[in-house]
């Protein structure tokens, strides 16, 4: 037997090929890939996971995170919003704009790469922001991901809403544009209507009600339009209602992916009631019917992949009464547990689980080497356990504001080891300090 011929072996799990099935097989890795997958691998390793009784994933990519660094690091900042990833088996996330500053030129994009490589354990990539002024800024900084455009105001001050300006951005340039489709006239106008007379509002479901689907589907139109009108590259994030999957079941075009949710898969307006604002996000939960055309585009094709559009605010800042309360909630170390634990009730498969977390977003991002357990690609793994069902409770929560819209949900599927480029990140409840995930490049 050579001597430490890998830097890590994973021995005894059951690992996850793309089709779904599940094979006894050892994964060796050295220099941060998968270089062998065998039945029985005779060689030594510096490091070693048992893996028995496990099943292999590739770890999940989550492409739509708000880790509020730099601005906001009280309620998340790099490191901890990455650790929070690596915790729920996710090993690269893409990050959003609109942070204090906004990332909109390549001297804040540049600060928070810096930070993320000397902080992250994940692998990590950013995208720019759009505003009505910065064209020349989102067409040349680099890497990244791609364009967000806020359509209706959310978070933060980042907003792109007249027809011009989003007509300007979509006509120039190729990059891939991600939206955040809502139509802020629309929004406003019922924020306007709604609110007026009603100085105490206890029941969240106004929420929904402003920001209503119509809203939603008017802005993905537009979307859309643009997109076709101008052959663009053209991501809809977070999609919620039944009006826009049917929409875009007839509409989409070989230019346009399509994203949604695990909060919009498990939470309906009806979670108001128990759960209040903690539970109130942009676009808003929606209805029973909502929800299963949203399960049905996923199947479908309509929708491509999931993202959690984790955005973590503490309790305190939920408290405040509506509409004071912040929209947004934390995300990224459940999807993968709500996701397999979908799989275990029969949901949907373990092949759809992978497709919609793991290859998808990374065809989405053309994100090279990543999102499959296959030799030669990058060694980003989670090893998970889908016989330990356990109840999500806020204190067990890696992400700085320590709390889960789905605290009191049991879910199985938890993450035992997460390895980031070869090397163990997460293991016995803990996220191993040395291990920093790297820059993702793109296809662009
Ligand atoms: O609910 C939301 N919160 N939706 C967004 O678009 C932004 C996010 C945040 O950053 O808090």
């Amino acid at each position: 037997m050579s001597f430490n011929k890998y830097d890590l072996i994973i021995r005894n799990g059951l690992v996850a090929s793309d089709d779904g099935t599940t094979a006894a097989l050892d994964v060796a890795c050295v220099n941060g890939k998968i270089e062998h997958i065998a039945a029985s691998i005779d060689a030594n390793s510096k490091a070693q996971i048992d893996a028995a009784g496990h099943l292999v994933l590739p770890g999940a990519v989550d492409a739509q995170v708000h880790f509020r660094d730099p601005g906001n690091t009280h309620k998340e900042d790099l490191a901890s919003g990455s650790r929070a990833a690596i915790r729920g088996g996710v090993t690269s996330f893409l990050e959003m704009p609109n942070t204090s500053p906004p990332t909109i030129n390549q001297q804040a994009l540049d600060k928070k790469l810096a930070r993320a490589a000397a902080h992250c354990v994940a692998n990590f990539g950013f995208f720019i922001g759009a505003t009505p002024n910065n064209l020349a800024d989102i067409n040349s900084v680099s890497p990244a991901c791609g364009i967000k455009i806020f359509m209706g105001s959310s978070t933060g001050d980042l907003l792109v809403h007249k027809a011009a300006d989003l007509e300007k951005i979509f006509k120039n340039g190729n990059r891939l544009i991600a939206v955040h489709a809502e139509d802020e006239q629309r929004l406003n106008e019922r924020k306007k209507a709604l609110l007026a007379g009603n100085p105490k509002i206890s029941d969240l479901r106004i929420h929904s009600q402003i920001r209503d689907d119509q809203c939603a589907l008017m802005a993905t139109q537009q979307a859309v339009e643009l997109s076709t009108a101008f052959s663009r590259r053209l991501h809809v994030l977070h999609l919620t209602s039944a009006k826009e999957v049917h929409y875009l079941r007839e509409n989409k075009t070989e230019h346009i992916t399509v994203e949604c949710t695990p909060n919009h898969l498990f939470l309906t307006e009806d979670d108001y009631d128990k759960k209040g604002s903690l539970v109130q996000m942009n676009p808003p939960i929606r209805t029973q019917q909502d929800q299963d055309a949203l399960w049905e585009g996923l199947k479908d094709g309509t929708i491509d992949f999931i993202a959690t559009d984790h955005a973590p605010h503490t309790l305190q800042e939920k408290a405040q009464p509506y509409p004071a309360s912040p929209s947004g909630m934390p995300g990224v170390e459940t999807s993968l547990a709500l996701m397999l634990t979908a799989w275990q009730a029969g949901r949907c498969s373990l092949e759809q689980v992978l497709k919609w977390m793991c290859r998808c977003p990374v065809e989405t991002y053309g994100i090279k080497n990543k999102g499959l357990l296959a030799e030669g690609y990058d060694a980003d793994l989670a090893i998970v356990n889908v016989d330990d069902y356990r109840i999500v409770q806020d204190a067990d929560m890696f992400t700085k504001v320590r709390w889960s819209p789905f605290s009191g949900k049991e879910l199985t599927g938890w993450t035992e080891w997460t390895v980031v480029g070869g090397r163990i990140a997460f293991s016995d409840g803990q996220i191993n300090e040395s291990v920093r995930g790297t820059a993702l490049s793109f296809g662009d």
